[in-house]
């Protein structure tokens, strides 16, 4: 086979990427060594910024989150005896969307088939080749066992943390950051509408917890716990307990309901340099990991392949290469960002550390509270600073 641009991995990165070079008439194969099914239902976070919300509304995958998903203008920061809503178009302008990356990842799923566009599921034995070539390829099996080339321009790997083109890049030229820290989160999925109208993110002397959503009818929470907790040790019971100490605030109280899900996350933060090497791209979780606070990992896949959308277009309409070149030092500012508000928003809610770390993040909660400029800098993050102002 042949292409122009050879996609690993159908994620929101290498979706997204397809969908937004699709539109500009640029042709693209996606490999995925996962099923439909499993991609379809991978869990995630799910919070849309202002402008991810927008660019799927503004080039046509955006219907069902418009219809389903819900827009939120602010979160509420608790700790003890304190719930304070922070809203977001007054301090910066911008809201987020609550639409689950599952849901975002079945619209792309959904588009892309129904175009008849090239999207190979199950295939196994992916290799990248002769990426310090003009002639790329990737080599894989497909899922009826035959092998398979594609030759193409460029490789995007936006295969994740596990992927295979990371490591295409020579150990002796890559550098890598990585944070991991001392806590996981235990997630539930409940089937009862939310106790709440916006997000609450909860610092406890127990730890963290934060109420989330997936629509009117369904409440995603969560629990710092230790990273070497065992599932089996949290029944419903436990977990709705835990949940409603930490959330405790005089006046209101929190609905249980039936857990359909239960998982384990641990929280890291990893970036690695340089994101591109010859002919090979990476984006999304092949390049960074954040953690999950502030769910920023979404957002950031995303905006790495706007940009390699707009350099790729910018190629192939007029042999232009001078931002493909820029690609690695402009999508590593907006990496760092990321990076940086997702640990500032984790070390400031998880419970770690002593009692000065203790005292220093209630000091800092008062703080984004009680002065504008300090909730400003919050809320611009958290609904996403605008790309192109990086
Ligand atoms: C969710 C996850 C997050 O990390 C976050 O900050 C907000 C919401 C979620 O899964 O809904």
């Amino acid at each position: 086979m042949r292409t122009q641009v050879g996609i690993i991995g159908a994620g929101p990165a290498g979706l997204v990427l397809a969908h937004l070079l699709a539109r500009q008439g640029i042709e693209s194969i996606v490999v995925e060594n996962r099923s439909r099914e499993y991609v379809e239902a991978r869990i995630r976070a799910g919070i849309l910024e202002q402008e991810t919300a927008e660019m799927l509304v503004d080039t046509g995958v955006g219907e069902r989150l418009q219809r389903e998903g819900i827009r939120h203008d602010g979160i509420y920061l608790q700790w003890p005896g304190t719930r304070h809503h922070l809203d977001f178009p007054a301090l910066c302008g911008r809201s987020v969307w609550v639409y689950g990356q599952t849901e975002v990842v079945k619209d792309l799923i959904t588009e892309r088939l129904g175009a008849g566009l090239p999207l190979y599921f199950e295939v196994s034995d992916t290799s990248v080749r002769d990426i310090d070539s003009n002639r790329p390829s990737i080599g894989f099996t497909d899922a009826s066992g035959a092998a398979q080339t594609i030759a193409c321009d460029v490789i995007v790997g936006a295969d994740g943390f596990h992927g295979v083109s990371r490591p295409a890049i020579p150990d002796a030229l890559r550098t890598t950051w990585q944070r991991d820290y001392p806590f996981s989160w235990l997630g539930i999925l409940a089937d009862v509408p939310p106790s709440t109208d916006d997000l609450i993110y909860a610092w406890h002397p127990n730890g963290f917890a934060l109420h989330s959503m997936r629509s009117q009818k369904l409440s995603r929470l969560y629990l710092q716990v230790d990273p070497d907790e065992n599932l089996d040790d949290w029944s419903d019971d436990r977990i709705w307990s835990e949940l409603a100490t930490r959330f405790e605030i005089d006046g209101w109280t929190l609905n249980e309901g039936p857990v359909l899900e239960k998982l384990l996350a641990p929280m890291r933060s990893f970036v690695s340099t340089p994101m591109r090497h010859g002919q090979l791209f990476l984006a999304g979780d092949a390049a960074h990991i954040v953690p999950a606070t502030g769910a920023k990992g979404l957002n950031l896949a995303v905006a790495d392949v706007r940009l390699l959308a707009k350099a790729l277009t910018a190629y192939y309409d007029n042999g232009s290469t001078a931002l493909l070149d820029a690609y690695p030092e402009t999508a590593l500012r907006n990496v760092w960002r990321k990076t940086h508000f997702s640990w500032w928003m984790t070390t400031m809610m998880h419970v770690h550390g002593d009692e000065f770390d203790q005292q220093l993040q209630l000091s800092q909660l008062r703080y984004v509270a009680t002065s504008e400029a300090a909730a400003r800098s919050l809320a611009e993050n958290y609904t996403g600073l605008p790309l192109d102002e990086l």
